[in-house]
């Protein structure tokens, strides 16, 4: 989904997966809903590292999942990683950790933001895939609802420790 880009005072955080049709919009679907529970104002973003999707609305079993959620996600739309994001955005959350290796690898020497693996922010999970459920089912997609919003609660917790 494209987002206005954050300002000096207000956090950006952009989720990166492979496709940005499954698992990052459902990542950003969960923060945006406990941002707001917790009145939190951030920015936040998803993208792909590939741009197979790009200016495609999710995959349809991820907007059932985000729907059955409490979140209307259909008329988010896919772009490709670029760059710039890294001076756009405070916290860049890699889905997995092919995600990560290639946003390593196309990162500004000087960047702004910091690159993460998403679970490792959920304790016993660090070093943990969000698993793609592109080739599952369903259940695959509740799966990933269930870790990518056990990550938003860590991060709006740690945001608001302080400890950003
Ligand atoms: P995502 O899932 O990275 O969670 O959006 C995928 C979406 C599409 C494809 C692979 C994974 N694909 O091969 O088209």
């Amino acid at each position: 989904m494209t987002a206005s880009a954050p300002d000096k005072e207000t956090t950006g955080i952009l989720f990166v997966c492979l496709g940005n049709i499954c698992r990052s919009p459902l990542a950003e679907a969960a923060l945006r809903q406990i941002a707001d529970a917790a009145s939190m104002d951030l920015v936040i973003d998803s993208a792909g590292t590939a741009g197979w999707h790009a200016d495609k609305a999710p995959d349809p079993r991820a907007c059932v999942e985000a729907a059955r959620r409490g979140v209307n996600i259909s008329g988010y739309r896919a772009r490709q990683v670029v760059p710039a994001d890294f001076d756009r955005f405070d916290m860049i959350f890699a889905l997995d950790r092919q995600n990560f290796a290639d946003l390593q690898s196309m990162s500004p020497a000087h960047g702004r933001a910091s690159l993460s693996l998403l679970l490792d922010l959920v304790p016993g999970f660090e070093g943990h895939d969000v698993a793609d459920p592109y080739y599952g089912d369903a259940e695959d997609f509740a799966r990933t609802w269930s870790e990518v919003s056990q990550a938003a609660h860590a991060l709006v917790a740690r945001l608001r420790s302080g400890r950003g």
